[in-house]
């Protein structure tokens, strides 16, 4: 790149660059409509297409691979994981303007598709087909591309010369998005009847249409402004490496995602809290006086502070919010459902940690715009949830700043991406809660009752045996001078759990109430026996993580299905195959078996005594290891 063609550009130069996105379906369309755009245009030099890549590069935004701020990790994690994004970038210039154009395409994963090619836009092209009018996919793009933060759309309505270019049928379907427009907030929006096909009002206006007298849709695109420049807000960096080539030097390196900085500058690390000072700016290219949004940069500081990948360089003087809960709009893109009280990893920006929905406070309707109650989100589904990290993160609200007010949360299981969120605003209500240091600890309580307190979790079908073993344990380690507990499914949704069903979202809730009494019964010094159906993975992992190592074990109370229905200790078999009861374990609801679980007990090959020997003697040999 870089050629004379390119340093010659004069006007080129200070030519603004529009990120826009399409949506809509081959149907309408929306293929015809780019080549159109891209044709007609005929301005795209081939130096300064490598120009404007080279920015793109420098931006740190888009490049070769394209990462659009807003999932940048989340790509990489994609990538990483062989998942495909289907988003086509393009770019072209015309003799005003660059522009990069991201083409998403609208099929079932388009919520995926769409957050990530709308990541980075001003403006939204939204397709409709004269004939077909609006659909329900037109209120799902926009109401997406509005949450996504895009404040122009233009309503492209093609296909006009099918409706025999009539003014009424677009003024129609015009005043019809107008009003939907309206009522979601988006600020700008224009319209414009177009033909793709022969470019009527794309590049040029279209004969055809002489009562329009409105700009053609190139127009509209080489006249919007574009996105503020981040570089003028307070200066934010990441944290995606800490480089230390040797005992002498110690950079951070990453991208500026907002403001400036300058060596001198005074600097906070969050989540710390620590201030430095800027002692150099390094890059390959040299030292630099300064550092703005968009450059990938190694910075070193004058003293020595702690800073690990994930921490956020800030401007001393304005920094960013630091919160363990937040309020966010969640896109949910997993094939699984959301579960909240479900663990998953979430990457904000460089930083990760583990994040579970506390509450789905609502579930939007895109057609309707309608706010329903709802226990889970499903694929496709967008949501507003309170959520709560494992610990503090960095974060602005994502109208604030896009790189750090969204995240991505992947499946701790499959390691797939299955949502996006979008922060709304941190929650105060951990802020002033603070952990109480006591003096009297779990060793001091686990040492006055003389035992090795912990946590024997048994899962398996209802009827596998579960609260069989379970008693008889208890009975031989209280006999034997242990302080125990039992905590039993079945008593336990009598009273704290009397407010749960079977659902999946509510088995997860059940299970994590349950966790956290074992966890504080451990705490208390006992041994603790838990038996329930507990039939998730994801769940019985999330039950093992609030444990310490050799604290947790799972015990797979296993018993094939036909044996515990021929056993049916409750007749809630016969009942579940008549369909008196829905959700039933093993019938209508899945029973995920545990992988590794630290004991394996087939019920059909020995006696419950026999079985709880094997179990004692496991104990024994764990407490003295
Ligand atoms: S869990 O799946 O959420 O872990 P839990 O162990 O609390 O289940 O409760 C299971 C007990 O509830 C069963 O032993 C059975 O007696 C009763 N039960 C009632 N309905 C169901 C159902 N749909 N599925 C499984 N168990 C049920």
């Amino acid at each position: 790149m870089g050629g004379p063609d390119h340093e010659r550009e004069g006007q080129g130069a200070s030519k603004t660059l529009l990120r826009f996105l399409t949506c809509g379906s081959v149907d309408d369309g929306k293929s015809t409509l780019i080549g159109r755009l891209l044709y007609d245009s005929q301005l795209v030099l081939e130096d300064q297409l490598a120009a404007l890549v080279a920015d793109s590069r420098k931006l740190g935004t888009v490049g070769n691979d394209i990462d659009f701020a807003f999932l940048v990790d989340g790509l990489q994690a994609e990538r990483e994981q062989g998942i495909t994004i289907d988003v086509a970038y393009r770019y072209f210039a015309t003799g005003k303007r660059k522009f990069i154009v991201a083409d998403t395409p609208g099929h079932e994963q388009y919520t995926r598709n769409m957050a990530t090619g709308a990541s980075g836009a001003d403006l939204a092209v939204i397709l409709v087909d004269a004939r077909k009018g609006l659909l329900t996919q037109t209120r799902r793009h926009s109401f997406i591309v509005h949450l996504l933060g895009i404040r122009h759309v233009v309503l492209a309505v093609n296909k006009m010369d099918l409706v025999a270019f009539s003014e009424a049928r677009f003024d129609e379907i015009a005043a019809a998005y107008r009003e939907f427009a309206a009522r979601l907030g988006i600020p700008d929006v224009t319209c414009v009847p177009v033909v793709a096909r022969t470019g009527d009002n794309v590049c040029r206006p279209g004969e055809t249409m002489g009562w329009y007298k409105g700009p053609s849709l190139l127009a509209i695109l080489e006249e919007t402004e574009a996105g503020q420049d981040p570089s003028g807000r307070p200066f934010r960096m990441p944290v995606q490496l800490v480089s230390r080539p040797n005992a002498d030097f110690r950079g951070f390196s990453g991208n500026v995602v907002s403001g400036r900085v300058a060596p001198g500058d005074k600097l906070t690390v969050l989540p710390s809290g620590r201030v430095a000072e800027v002692a150099r700016i390094v890059t390959a290219d040299g030292d630099l006086a300064v550092a703005k949004a968009g450059d990938a940069v190694t910075i070193v500081l004058a003293e020595e502070v702690d800073v690990s990948r994930g921490d956020v360089l800030t401007a001393a003087a304005e920094r960013p919010q630091v919160a363990d809960q937040m309020a966010a709009h969640l896109i949910w893109m997993g094939d699984e459902p959301m579960l909240p009280g479900r663990p998953y990893h979430v990457k904000c920006g460089t930083q990760a940690a583990t994040a579970t929905v506390s509450a789905l406070k609502h579930k939007i309707n895109v057609d309707t715009l309608e706010k329903t109650a709802a226990r889970q989100l499903g694929l496709n589904d967008i949501g507003l949830c309170n959520l709560s990290f494992s610990r503090p993160l960095v974060f602005e609200p994502y109208d604030t700043l896009r790189e750090l007010g969204s995240f991505i949360l992947i499946d701790k299981l499959s390691n797939a991406t299955v949502g996006a969120g979008l922060i709304r605003f941190g929650l105060r209500r951990a802020e002033h809660v603070h952990w109480q240091a006591l003096t009297i600890d779990k060793a001091a309580r686990a040492a006055a009752k003389h035992q090795k307190p912990c946590c024997l979790w048994f899962t398996g079908l209802s009827g596998s045996g579960k609260s069989t073993l379970a008693d008889l344990l208890d009975k031989r380690l209280h006999a034997d001078g242990r302080h125990t507990y039992i905590l039993d499914g079945d008593n336990v949704r009598h009273g704290l759990n009397r407010d749960l069903g079977f659902a999946d979202a509510d088995r997860v809730e059940n299970i994590r109430r349950v966790a956290e009494v074992a966890k504080l019964m451990v705490d208390a010094g006992l041994i603790v026996i838990v038996s329930f159906i507990s039939p998730f993975r994801a769940e019985r992992r999330m039950a093992r993580d609030l444990f310490q190592e050799g604290e947790f074990v799972e015990v797979f109370v296993d018993t094939p299905l036909e044996v515990c229905e021929q056993r049916d200790p409750k007749g809630l078999y016969r009942k579940a195959r008549e369909g008196l009861i829905k959700n039933f374990t093993g019938i209508d609801s899945e029973y995920e078996r545990p992988e590794a679980p630290e004991l394996h007990l087939l019920t059909e090959q020995a006696s419950p005594e026999a079985l709880v020997d094997d179990i004692l003697a496991d104990l024994a040999r764990r407490s003295s290891a």
